[in-house]
């Protein structure tokens, strides 16, 4: 079809034109309101004892269970690509687990071993990030110790998690953990961290709070790249996913007790819970895409359904517009690489 230019046609009588700022890349470019960068982006990774190669996770292509020494290169990696944060997560071998998660707190358990092994390597050119949470290291894969309450239920220990936790805490800030990040949503458990790490002449560790963690099937991945031994679900200690008020009174307690970063947990389908956190929050706001958001993207890229870049691009750009300061995500390494070329 040819549409003739008829310069006696009278157009609309626009005062605005929002499509003038959009009509070429450069354009587009300069009035972007959020942009990516490599330092928003905290790459996570997994640690596994007793294996001599890496080994790929089923239901996460693309990411892996590495030994000491691919994790190290995998931090290089990240390093390289302009990365800032890691964290790091610890498999052990399925006969050190046991009914606590005591080799959470042996400074020879995988986890602390990698801690050290990163810090070693790269001193303060990257921080790193320890998981705080015993669900990898329990024979059961709850958060934390098992007892009977006094009605006869089975119920995951408050109280106790959170002194263990504590030692878990600090054995990671001895192996040398910027930060520690306590995932395992008992009530407490900053306050008792924080003063754990003080005791221990730890001030300057600061404290990743998960603060609103949903109990959600997207962590389904995760399961499988821990190895947990879970059975049944997390719901008497993580979120109910129809609420929000909850969230909140959960960042104020753990503003409270000292967090110095505040998460929401899944982002993509709590991204209104991001955005209200992120609008009181006095300090800086997590979000983390979890493993079964890459999942999704990675079964739906498979296909030929998506476009994988623009998609984990777009859903990142999203999470960051939200709200988040920084992104937890499986992708940092390789998004940061895509940044640095011009991609956004
Ligand atoms: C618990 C923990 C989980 C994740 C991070 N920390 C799993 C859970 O709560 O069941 C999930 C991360 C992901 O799905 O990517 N320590």
């Amino acid at each position: 079809m040819n549409v003739k230019y008829d310069a006696t046609r009278q157009g609309l009588d626009l005062t605005r034109r929002p499509r003038r700022l959009r009509n070429s890349a450069a354009m587009r470019d300069i009035v972007a309101e959020t942009r990516l960068h490599a330092e928003d982006l905290i790459q996570v990774l997994f640690v596994r004892d007793g294996i001599d190669e890496p080994v790929e996770i089923a239901s996460m292509p693309g990411q892996y269970q590495h030994t000491l020494e691919s994790l190290v290169n995998a931090v290089h990696e990240a390093v390289d690509a302009g990365v800032k944060c890691v964290d790091l997560f610890g498999v052990p071998r399925d006969e050190d687990k046991d009914a606590e998660g005591s080799v959470a707190w042996d400074p020879q358990g995988i986890l602390n071993r990698a801690i050290r092994a990163v810090r070693e390597e790269f001193g303060d050119r990257v921080i790193v990030m320890a998981d705080t949470c015993l669900d990898e290291f329990t024979d059961h894969g709850h958060c934390g110790p098992i007892v009977k309450s006094p009605t006869g239920d089975v119920v995951v220990d408050n109280d106790r998690s959170v002194e263990l936790y504590e030692r878990m805490a600090v054995a990671q800030a001895q192996a040398g953990a910027h930060v520690v990040s306590p995932s395992g949503m008992m009530d407490g458990q900053i306050a008792g961290i924080r003063s754990a790490l003080d005791s221990q002449g730890f001030e300057d560790v600061s404290i990743m709070a998960y603060s609103a963690k949903y109990a959600s099937a997207f962590f389904g991945p995760f399961r499988d790249a821990v190895g947990s031994s879970l059975q049944g679900d997390r719901k008497t200690y993580q979120q109910d996913p129809a609420n929000r008020r909850e969230s909140l009174l959960e960042t104020q307690l753990d503003l409270d007790e000292g967090a110095d970063m505040v998460m929401v947990k899944p982002a993509m389908s709590y991204l209104d819970i991001v955005r209200e956190v992120a609008d009181f929050s006095p300090v800086p706001v997590a979000a983390y895409q979890v493993s079964g958001e890459y999942a999704m993207i990675e079964a739906a890229a498979a296909n030929g359904w998506v476009d994988r870049q623009r998609l984990i691009l777009e859903i990142l750009t999203g999470i960051r517009r939200a709200g988040a300061d920084v992104i937890f995500t499986y992708y940092a390494t390789e998004v940061a690489g895509w940044l640095a070329v011009g991609q956004r």
